[in-house]
């Protein structure tokens, strides 16, 4: 990555009325249609997550979610509102530690994690509204040294601890999601064992004096294989790509969204969508959100799975070892749901 200012401190010192030219994105911005809001139709399925083990109509409501809608909400995932509240309100102190502070874990030149931004590849390219901390936490040898352990308390056990319960609900969905797909639970276990690969993201979206002229988050599929993310305060801006137009994601209070990425649709050979989104900013109010991706552990094969090829006849992508296929990503400028094409 190249580095990048931070856009939370360019709105918070310069008061600025205007956006600077290298966030105008006029010609980029998708001007497809946004769904009207009220209309129930364009509201993600719900999981009940207590359901899942007792009844197959959840199950099949599981399934119906990641074929058609490559989103869902997921409730009562067990983890408590005190605890969630917690964690919601240090993020949002993380980000708001000086500058002085930040900058100690900001990005250095070919870094990914840090604060910063990811995808830039070249100092002429347009940036997002947002400011993002990126690290890995899973498997827990893989922690950078220079990041994780540089943490504030009681941020970095809250972190930690969000972190294993988070894994133990994508393992239970990914299990679950199994046995929406009517494969042999082996054939996913072996892909997602206890090495898979888990990182954080979080992302600040500052205000915005010309909303229309950015984008908080550059629309794309995400390359993980689960992705679950928390929103942090009550502030909408992810949308998601449904019969092409842009549906706001309205998520109930502790819900957690889920979202099938880009591994997942080659392991089940398209079955499951990972669907393009993106995050939208507004002139009023600053969004938090943390997304945590999933993804196949090191030296694991990316390919569809053979139960499914056998079903379907032929395999729609090619088989890629996980290093393989995260080397060719961050090189890339972020472009919708362009990788896949490639893959
Ligand atoms: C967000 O909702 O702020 C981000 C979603 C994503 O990571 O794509
Ligand atoms: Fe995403």
């Amino acid at each position: 990555s190249i580095i990048v200012p931070s856009v939370q401190e360019l709105v918070k010192e310069d008061m600025i009325t205007a956006v600077p030219p290298r966030y105008v994105r006029s010609s980029q911005v998708d001007k497809a249609e946004v769904a009207v809001d009220s209309d129930l139709r364009n509201q993600i399925p719900i999981i009940d997550m207590s359901l899942l083990s007792s009844l197959d109509s959840e199950i099949d409501k599981l399934d119906f979610a990641c074929k058609e809608w490559g989103f869902f909400q997921l409730v009562n995932h067990g983890m408590d509102s005190s605890f969630l509240e917690k964690f919601k309100s240090e993020i949002q102190d993380f980000f708001n530690l000086p500058m002085e502070e930040k900058k100690k874990l900001w990005q250095k030149p070919d870094e990914i994690e840090g604060f910063g931004q990811l995808f830039v590849v070249s100092e002429e390219q347009k940036l997002d509204w947002a400011d993002m901390f990126l690290l890995t936490m899973q498997p827990v040898r893989l922690r950078e040294a220079h990041l994780f352990p540089k943490l504030p308390l009681p941020f970095r056990d809250t972190l930690d601890k969000y972190s294993a319960e988070v894994k133990s609900i994508t393992k239970f969905l990914l299990a679950k999601i199994a046995v929406a797909l009517k494969i042999k639970p082996e054939e996913m276990e072996e892909l997602f064992d206890d090495e898979l690969g888990q990182r954080m993201r979080m992302n600040y979206y500052p205000p915005c004096p010309e909303p229309d002229k950015v984008i908080g988050l550059t629309p794309h599929s995400d390359s993980t294989g689960l992705t679950i993310l928390l929103q942090v305060n009550d502030v909408d801006g992810l949308q998601i790509k449904k019969d092409g137009k842009w549906v706001t994601v309205k998520p109930l209070p502790n819900a957690l969204v889920v979202n099938i990425g880009d591994i997942l649709e080659i392991v089940t050979n398209g079955t499951y969508r990972s669907i393009e989104h993106r995050g939208v900013v507004n002139s009023e109010k600053e969004r938090l959100s943390v997304a945590t991706f999933h993804n196949t552990g090191l030296g694991k094969y990316i390919g569809p799975m053979k139960s499914i090829v056998e079903r379907h006849k032929a395999a729609i992508f090619k088989s890629v070892t996980t290093e393989e296929y995260f080397n060719g990503l961050f090189s890339r400028e972020l472009d919708g749901k362009a990788y896949l094409d490639v893959m």
